[in-house]
């Protein structure tokens, strides 16, 4: 019989029921099953880290799109004061998740990169994983900064207000508006390479990396 620990799988939980592991006792049952760690390993995410990152992915990617039509509707429109809202509202509650996550990160190491990939493969990674993390943050940042500029607070769905942090700073509204942009679009562009990167690596390398982040890791291709 194979023991969980024997093969270091750690904080295993959720997947095959433990009776079809132990009866069976074999690793391949584990690996080709759906059970996955809650922390990092050194060979692979655990399943905190994955769902923060597809959280973020979805969250930047709608928060992007939804702020792109925002910005053109009329006054008239159905959703013109409704559609900011939310994205402000998303915004703040995106910061919150971004700190969790920032501090997951600090807990838990990363995995380490896979054998194939280049010196130069893993150093870009590297600096785009950490621009991503300081784009999001300075995108976050400045965009409560536009919406607070006049000294408001934002409501986050009517649950709780997030009251301004300056006070009204003239023409603060239009630097921030001005960073704001910028930043969005660049982390736009930079997770999309990113994005590329990963599908490079999964359907030329056919390695682990893009299959680590979805949790399917070891499963039968
Ligand atoms: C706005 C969208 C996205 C953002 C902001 C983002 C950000 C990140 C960050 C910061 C990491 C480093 C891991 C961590 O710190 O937790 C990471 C890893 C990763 N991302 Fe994304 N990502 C995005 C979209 C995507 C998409 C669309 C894909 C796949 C097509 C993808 C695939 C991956 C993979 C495979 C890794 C692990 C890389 C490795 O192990 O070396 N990401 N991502």
């Amino acid at each position: 019989m194979v023991s969980i620990s024997d093969h270091g799988v750690q904080n295993i939980l959720f997947g095959l029921t433990t009776q079809s592991f132990y009866t069976r006792g074999s690793l391949k049952v584990i690996e080709r099953g759906v059970l996955m760690q809650v922390k990092n390993s050194r060979e692979r995410y655990g399943v905190v880290s994955i769902s923060l990152h597809w959280l973020v992915a979805v969250a930047v990617i709608g928060l992007f799109a939804l702020g792109y039509w925002m910005v053109d509707l009329d006054y008239y429109h159905d959703w013109y004061k409704q559609a900011p809202d939310i994205h402000r509202a998303v915004g703040l509650l995106l910061f919150a998740v971004m700190v969790f996550r920032l501090v997951w990160r600090w807990m838990n190491k990363s995995p380490v990169p896979m054998p194939n990939h280049l010196k130069a493969e893993v150093i870009a990674a590297h600096v785009a994983h950490g621009l991503l993390y300081l784009l999001i943050y300075v995108a976050m940042i400045s965009g409560y900064l536009i919406s607070t500029a006049d000294g408001s607070s934002i409501s986050v769905f009517g649950w709780f207000d997030v009251p301004s942090a300056t006070g009204r700073i003239k023409g603060m509204e239009d630097t921030a508006g001005d960073i704001h942009y910028w930043v969005t679009w660049s982390i736009i562009v930079l997770a999309g390479i990113h994005a590329l990167g990963a599908l490079k690596h999964h359907f030329l390398d056919k390695d682990d990396t893009l299959r680590r982040m979805l949790g399917t890791m070891g499963r039968k291709r």
